[in-house]
């Protein structure tokens, strides 16, 4: 990585161009790269048809590379594959006894699992819920901390074509619950329990107070991690170790229809109901295996670490499915950053000479915070390529991952995607692209990204606007499950494409286009720079948390009359949460610090949203007011609050407010 023009630090052209050593290796070069992107302008169909031909196990060929019902797509129709079988058995001939897992425990444990092992426990696992009566399209919970058998668990649903849905470890039971019921589950795969810095995560205990109140589970399988006392169910709960023992090794992948569900992943939206992501088979797969290859240049003799947990997307789609795909070693890892102490990722990395890796901006900044004493004590020389995902990531951090981590010879991929999109389809690529620190860069090719205004119109270059994707791409959302409307109405009806010249007599056509819900900004030289959520969804430590679900979660506890949840700038977490709350007419109290608060009110509605949704969730600042400030017709005017909690004088403007007193009061309380 040779470095062009750093003067300062606040210096925007700056830009890194990738080292010829890393040019001359790169799976992609500069050459096929622009002939992918000219054939995909040309030959949308063709461009796709060729890719998933040579990328993709197929048992039987598609007829139709896409279908476009707007806003429903279908991808490579008819056709019939396997993503368990793409990730295993089509690696067995060449790659049994390549090392597919290098799992290391948050205690120190280390297991290492070749391709040949992990095909053969999936294979055991599969026929375990078949024989248990799972049926092709029936939906499974997977509630783990992030150990093997949660991958097992992942590619034995795939391959008998059940329906996973993974729920983050660190949730609560209510939100195992409504995950659960949302999706009318029929079994759920668990652990006794989980490490988290030394303590015990009692798993188990969690799924046991969820299932009180549901009745579409028929079975629990019960991984034995940190042997905890737990209570089993008779009839209802069975011992992982125990099914498998007495299961066959046999199990030959379901060929399953090209858009046959794959699995479904919930995430926050701007009411307070999670959505539930729905992605297929064929498509879904293809793109995790493409962006892999191209984004993080995976070769055989990498060893690839990405610290998500399986809990989120990025652990679906670049701990599991990309990677297992492309025949990598994949590195798991199951504690946090900071436990022994903030040394611990880069003595992995020095330990398993880690090639790849893959992390977050909010950890990056916390790492930044700890100090660089943690860094020196390791070399870190095996490292080759950086990258980062979930928000977008400052400059300043951008540079000190660079030097510190990248030693200024890795190239950093800033990979813009979502939930939705599967995979990703923003970034560098790293032996092609000169990056500027803080930009995503550019959309990949076959990816049709553009930032226009409130009329759906692209912006001039520099002017902010919004994020759409203007076709369809394999690995895009399909639904949201059980709710089309919500589908439609979320991602497709905000903006419409430039009308399509119509012809003589026709009126002219507007396509919808999908909507990310961020708000971006195009520079002159075409870079895409992120900015972040436009609605009321939050990142916090690069987890999407909505604002409603925070709000809807404080009204319940008893003495809340109201309350208006905003994010504000935080240096290590991206955002945090503060939430001004109304207490019911006969309770006062005014801010955090409030003495006449009822005691131990202020932890106590932080503790009751930790409880309730997740840690994550909890509120750093709790501000008591008398009332909230609204327009007339009721509307919590949340921008408001945003400048409050940030500290900012209001700027636009407040015409709108009802009460224009309440401004002035709630500035007082601070
Ligand atoms: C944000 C995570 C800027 C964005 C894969 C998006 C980013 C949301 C980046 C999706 C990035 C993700 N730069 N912003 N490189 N990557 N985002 O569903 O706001 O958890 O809409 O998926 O994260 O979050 P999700």
């Amino acid at each position: 990585m040779t470095q062009e023009n750093i003067t300062s630090v606040l210096v925007e052209k700056r830009t890194f161009s990738p080292s010829e050593d890393f040019v001359s290796q790169a799976n992609l070069n500069k050459k096929e790269y622009e002939r992918l992107k000219s054939k995909a302008e040309t030959d949308f169909e063709g461009f796709w048809s060729e890719l998933a031909e040579k990328n993709i196990h197929w048992f039987k060929k598609w007829d139709k590379v896409y279908q476009w019902n707007e806003p429903f797509s279908k991808w490579f129709t008819h056709g019939k594959t396997n993503v368990s079988y793409n990730c295993l058995d089509r690696h067995l001939k060449e790659r049994a006894n390549k090392t597919a897992l290098i799992w290391i425990g948050e205690n120190g444990d280390k297991r290492k699992i070749t391709y040949g092992e992990l095909h053969r426990e999936v294979c055991k696992f599969s026929n375990v819920l078949l024989s248990l009566g799972v049926k092709e399209s029936d939906r499974i919970v997977i509630y783990m901390p992030l150990i093997p058998e949660a991958v097992v668990s992942m590619l034995a649903c795939t391959r008998i074509g059940a329906v996973h849905s993974v729920v983050f470890g660190g949730f609560s039971k209510e939100a195992i619950l409504s995950r659960i019921n949302d999706a009318k589950a029929k079994i759920v795969i668990t652990s006794d329990g989980g490490y988290r810095r030394g303590e015990i995560v009692p798993l188990k205990n969690n799924v046991d107070e969820a299932l009180k109140k549901c009745n579409s589970v028929e079975k629990v399988i019960v991984v034995q991690r940190t042997k905890n006392k737990i209570e089993m169910k008779d009839r209802r709960d069975l011992w992982y170790h125990e099914l498998l023992s007495s299961s066959s090794e046999k199990n030959d992948a379901e060929k399953l229809d090209s858009e046959h569900p794959l699995f479904i992943l919930y995430t926050s939206g701007t009411t307070g109901k999670p959505k539930g992501i729905l992605h297929t088979t064929a498509g879904y797969i293809l793109w995790a295996t493409l962006t892999t290859k191209w984004v993080f240049d995976i070769k055989d003799s990498d060893v690839y670490w990405c610290t998500a947990d399986i809990g989120w997307i990025t652990g679906h789609t670049y701990v599991v499915y990309g990677p297992l795909s492309c025949g990598a070693t994949v590195l798991l890892y199951e504690g946090a950053p900071n436990y022994p102490d903030w040394g611990i990722f880069w003595k992995i990395i020095d330990e398993n000479k880690v090639n790849i890796f893959y992390t977050a901006p909010t950890a990056i900044r916390a790492f930044m915070k700890a100090g660089d004493e943690w860094i020196k004590k390791y070399k870190l020389t095996s490292l080759r390529l950086l990258g980062t995902v979930g928000e977008p990531i400052n400059p300043k951090a951008w540079l000190w991952y660079h030097s510190n981590i990248g030693k200024e010879k890795c190239p950093i991929v800033d990979t813009w995607w979502q939930t939705e999109t599967g995979g990703i389809l923003i970034s560098p690529l790293p032996g092609i692209t000169a990056i500027k620190a803080g930009s995503a860069t550019f959309p990949l090719p076959g990816i049709f990204a553009e930032v226009v205004d409130e009329k759906g119109n692209k912006t001039k270059p520099e002017e902010d606007g919004f994020l759409v994707i203007k076709k369809p791409w394999p690995s895009m959302i399909r639904t949201i499950y059980g709710d089309d409307v919500r589908y439609k109405e979320t991602y497709w009806s905000r903006f419409k494409n430039e009308p399509a010249m119509g012809r003589a007599g026709e009126p002219a056509k507007r396509e919808a286009v999908y909507f990310t819900g961020d708000g971006a900004r195009v520079d002159k030289d075409n870079y895409f720079w992120l900015l972040g959520r436009v609605d009321d969804v939050l990142k916090v430590s690069g987890h999407l948390l909505s604002t409603m679900e925070v709000e809807s979660c404080l009204v319940n506890y008893p003495l809340v009359a109201e309350a208006a949840v905003v994010g504000y700038p935080h240096e290590i977490k991206g955002n945090a949460i503060c939430a001004f709350v109304v207490l019911k007419n006969d309770v006062t109290a005014r801010s955090d610090s409030d003495e006449a608060a009822p005691s131990g009110i202020v932890e106590d509605l932080k503790n009751y949203v930790a409880k309730a949704i997740g840690p994550i969730a909890k509120p750093d600042q709790i501000r008591f007011t008398e009332t909230l400030p609204k327009t007339r017709s009721g509307k919590i005017m949340r921008r408001l609050l945003r400048d409050i909690a940030s500290g900012k004088t209001t700027s636009g403007d407040t015409t709108t407010l009802e009460d224009a007193s309440v401004l002035e009061k709630l500035r007082t309380n601070e």
